[in-house]
Order: C-alpha cells, then sequence, then structure tokens
C-alpha cells in the first residue's frame, strides 16, 4: 500500500526493483506475454508498485501505483515517447494524431482538438441517433430470439457512427469488408507487438502479412474513395474530413499523405474502442437484469416517446452515463497502453533508464483491492453523481497532454446507442454467461459474444 496516491518520490536510488522471470531461459516471460499480457501484469502485481518484467532486448516496468502512472503520463511526459508498438502501429495509421510525436504531434492535436470539444460533438448526436436506429431495425427484422454476435454487432454500429460523423457518409454495402479489414489489421499488429521477429520480416510474403497487405490496400482504398469524393463535390462539409480538407486548402501544411493518415486513425482509434466498450455493456447488463431495466427506464423517463436523444437530455443520464464508466472501469478497451522513456528517470526511487518501455494498464490499477473495494463487482454507483475518484485510479482514456482526444465523442455516442436501444431490446446470453476477456488491440470477449436480442415488450 505505501506510496498508493503518494507523490513520486525523488530521493537517493533504492535497491533495484523486484523482476517477474519467465520459465524460458532468455525469453524470460516474453512468450507469456505474447499470450496473455494481462496476466502476466497480474502476476507482477504482487511483487511491488514497480516491476521489471524479465524480457530479452530492453527493460520492462509494469507500474500499479497510480502516483507513478500520472509521473509518466503527466508529470514528466516530454521524457516519455512512443513505443515500438506505435511503430508498429504506423505500419496502418501512418504519422496520425495516435503515432506521430513533436513537432508533427502537437500541431495536428491543435487542429484537431476544436473539432472534439463537447460543444462540437453535440451536432453529431443526431446521426448516432439514426446509426443506432438503424441498427434497432434491422435487429427487428431479423426477429425475435436470433442469435447475434454482439461483439460484431456493436463494431458495426460504431464504425457506422464514425463514417457517418466523421465522413458525413451513410452506410453503404462496402462496411462489412471494410469492418473485416479493421479486424485483420488490429490482429496482424497484436500478434507483432511481443513478437521477437525483426522489422524486416514484416515485409516476408506470410499468409498473415499478405492477408495484412490486403486489408490495408481495402482501407486505403475506402478512405481514397471518400476523400476523392469530398474532393470533387467541392465542398468541405462540417465534419472532421472536412476541417481536414478545409486545412489542407488553408495552407496549414497537411498534405494528402497526412490527410489519409489522420482520417484512418480516426477510423481505426474511434471505432474500436467504444465497440468494446458497449460489447462489455451489454454483457453486464444481462447479467444485471435490474441494472438493465433501470437504464430502459431512465431513457424512456428522459426521451419519452421520442425515438432518437437529444444533446440536452443525454446530460441528464446519470444512471447510464455511470454503467459506461463502470464497464471501463472493469473492462477499459485499452487494457494498457505504453511510453518509451527516453532519459532516465525515477520512480519510487528506482532507476528507470532511458530506453525502457513502461507499462501503463488501466487493467491493473481500475481492479486493485486497494483503490477499488471488491473490485470485481459491478456496482455503478461508484460513479453516482457527486462521486470523487482520485486521479489515475480510473484512466481508462489515458491522461496527460496525449490524452484521448475522442472521449467527449466516445461517451456521446455510447449514452445515445444504450438510449436507442435499452427501451427497445433485452439482450440475453445463449450460455451460462461466462466469458474470457481477450486482448488484441482493445480487450473483448474471445471468441465474440453470442447473444439474443428480445423486443422489450412491456409498457416502460
Ligand atoms: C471508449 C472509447 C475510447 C477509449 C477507451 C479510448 C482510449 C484511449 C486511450 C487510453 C488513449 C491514450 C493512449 C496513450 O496515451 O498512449 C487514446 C488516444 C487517442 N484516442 Fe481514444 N479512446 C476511445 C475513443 C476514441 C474515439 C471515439 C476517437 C476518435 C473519434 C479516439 C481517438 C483517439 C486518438 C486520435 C488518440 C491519440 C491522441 C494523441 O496522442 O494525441 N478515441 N484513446
Amino acid at each position: 500500500m505505501m506510496g498508493l496516491l503518494a507523490a513520486a518520490e525523488t530521493g537517493p536510488a533504492r535497491a533495484a526493483p523486484p523482476v517477474l522471470r519467465g520459465s524460458v531461459p532468455l525469453l524470460g516471460v516474453l512468450p507469456a506475454l505474447a499470450r496473455n499480457p494481462l496476466a502476466v501484469f497480474e502476476r507482477a502485481r504482487p511483487l511491488g508498485d514497480v516491476v521489471r518484467l524479465a524480457v530479452p532486448g530492453r527493460p520492462v516496468f509494469v507500474l500499479a501505483d497510480p502516483a507513478h502512472v500520472r509521473r509518466v503520463l503527466q508529470e514528466n511526459h516530454a521524457n516519455y515517447r512512443r513505443t515500438p508498438f506505435h511503430d508498429q502501429l504506423k505500419s496502418v495509421l501512418g504519422e496520425g494524431l495516435l503515432t506521430s510525436e513533436d513537432p508533427l504531434w502537437h500541431r495536428q492535436r491543435r487542429l484537431l482538438q476544436p473539432a472534439f470539444r463537447a460543444e462540437r460533438i453535440r451536432r453529431f448526436v443526431e446521426a448516432m441517433g439514426a446509426a443506432a436506429a438503424a441498427l434497432a431495425d434491422r435487429w427487428e427484422a431479423a426477429g425475435p430470439g436470433r442469435v447475434l454476435d454482439v461483439s460484431r454487432e456493436m463494431s458495426d454500429l460504431a464504425l457506422d457512427v464514425v463514417v457517418r460523423c466523421m465522413f458525413g457518409q451513410e452506410r453503404r454495402g462496402g462496411d462489412a469488408a471494410i469492418s473485416a479489414a479493421v479486424h485483420e489489421a488490429q490482429d496482424w499488429v497484436a500478434g507483432r507487438f511481443w513478437s521477437l521477429a525483426p522489422g524486416w520480416t514484416e515485409r516476408l510474403p506470410t499468409p498473415a502479412n499478405r492477408r495484412f497487405r490486403r486489408a490495408l490496400a481495402t482501407l486505403d482504398a475506402a478512405l481514397m474513395r471518400i476523400i476523392g469524393e469530398r474532393l470533387a463535390a467541392r465542398e468541405a462539409g462540417n465534419d472532421l474530413l472536412g476541417m481536414l480538407l478545409a486545412a489542407q486548402g488553408e495552407g496549414a501544411g497537411l498534405d494528402e499523405r497526412q490527410v489519409r493518415d489522420e482520417a484512418m486513425t480516426m477510423l481505426m482509434a474511434g471505432h474500436e474502442t467504444s465497440a468494446a466498450t458497449l460489447t462489455w455493456i451489454w454483457h453486464l447488463l444481462a447479467c444485471h437484469p435490474p441494472v438493465a431495466d433501470a437504464v430502459r427506464d431512465e431513457a424512456a423517463r428522459v426521451f419519452g416517446s421520442q425515438a432518437r436523444p437529444d444533446p440536452e437530455g443525454l446530460g441528464r443520464l446519470d444512471l447510464t452515463r455511470a454503467v459506461i464508466e463502470e464497464a471501463m472501469r472493469l473492462y477499459p478497451p485499452a487494457a494498457w497502453f505504453g511510453r518509451l522513456a527516453a532519459g532516465s528517470d525515477r520512480i519510487a526511487g528506482h532507476e528507470i533508464p532511458a530506453g525502457a518501455i513502461m507499462v501503463l494498464s488501466p487493467w491493473l490499477v481500475q481492479r486493485d483491492p486497494r483503490l477499488w473495494p471488491d473490485p470485481d463487482r459491478f456496482d455503478p454507483a461508484r460513479f453516482a453523481p457527486g462521486t470523487r475518484v482520485a486521479p489515475y485510479t480510473y484512466f481508462p482514456f489515458g491522461g496527460g497532454p496525449r490524452t484521448c482526444i475522442g472521449n467527449h465523442f466516445a461517451m456521446t455516442e455510447m449514452l445515445v446507442a444504450l438510449s436507442v436501444l435499452a427501451p427497445r431490446f433485452r439482450l440475453h446470453h445463449t450460455g451460462d454467461g461466462s466469458v474470457r476477456p481477450e486482448l488484441l488491440v482493445t480487450l473483448r470477449p474471445g471468441g465474440g459474444l453470442p447473444m439474443r436480442a428480445e423486443p422489450r415488450t412491456e409498457a416502460c
């Protein structure tokens, strides 16, 4: 418990931090990390708040104390840079906001930030509602009792939302191919992260590499088509792509490649994360029917018989918001992310050498029993209005200057989706409801989440 929530220490160096060793000679915990990184972080936790993982190559540290997370993300953020993982992401995202560094990152963040302010996100509520209503109509048309893979359904919904709001496009037949390509690209990136294979092996003509290249070509073609159509129409539009194109026209230094990279970043970062959270929410609501009923009642109370939510009403959905926040505590979509120490630092008295990878894991911290009593229990009351959450005990959107730019967008789209779908359907597990979280780039139920969507017939 020592040091939890305490300021990072600056005194003399202490003994080297404890090390989590693996059973494989030379490789240490690397094979275990490749299989299940969250299980490795959990094994590290009892050893201390700063633990080194034995892996070949470079030192890797897992941080379990919120004060140390804050040190890396906020207080000393200039020392902590993008990791080799981000270099892998560059194969897909190029030099977009998620992967770039100063000065490119700084300029891009300043350019894009206004589009993501809460007051600007309000104008997307209608498009978000239309996407959710279209999904509800499809479920209704499929008939009661049909088994859906909710994980896939939420991906389709979130993709539809991002395409409508960011690119001003209605859903099209090609979306299934795009969705499949997004999954393929993610699997490839996730599969390479803890891999020992040197960078050049990504160019070998292996089946996985070939599938990845095909997926990337599909994504690129879809984006370039949308960008091309917009340029041909000679209208910037009021959406994110419109902003990017307007900035390009105003000579802000954005070339076509950068427009593509930012658009691809929004498509990928703005889609799977919200989809993962919504998926977990349906799982949790099915395990807690009274909460599902209360969410339904809240939407009905605030929006009445109105088919689509409005921005004012969303602000009154206290319970639904708490459910979303609690779901992101238990199942943070970005279950961990990393930083590379550019120079040395000292954390909890331990020397952190330049070149070290720092592991920051919302999964680990947000399920720490020292910070969250009975941490595995789903309890939205933890986020009831007026409750205070200590800094960095909860950081599903990251923190510091590189905090998620899409947090208001994500919260709005999830509130909208739940207030459209929860009054119309109750979702049931098809089996006993047990799920196994699986971490690719986002945390998802392994093997999908088969559920039945039953129309709600009872009066609200
Ligand atoms: C539940 C939904 C979401 C979660 C949990 C989430 C989580 C995160 C996290 C943890 C980071 C920081 C990563 C780091 O520090 O290394 C991040 C960054 C980012 N997110 Fe999100 N995100 C979500 C939704 C979105 C949406 C909807 C968009 C866009 C429409 C988006 C775009 C981005 C971008 C561009 C960055 C990089 C920001 C930068 O480095 O300046 N995210 N997100």
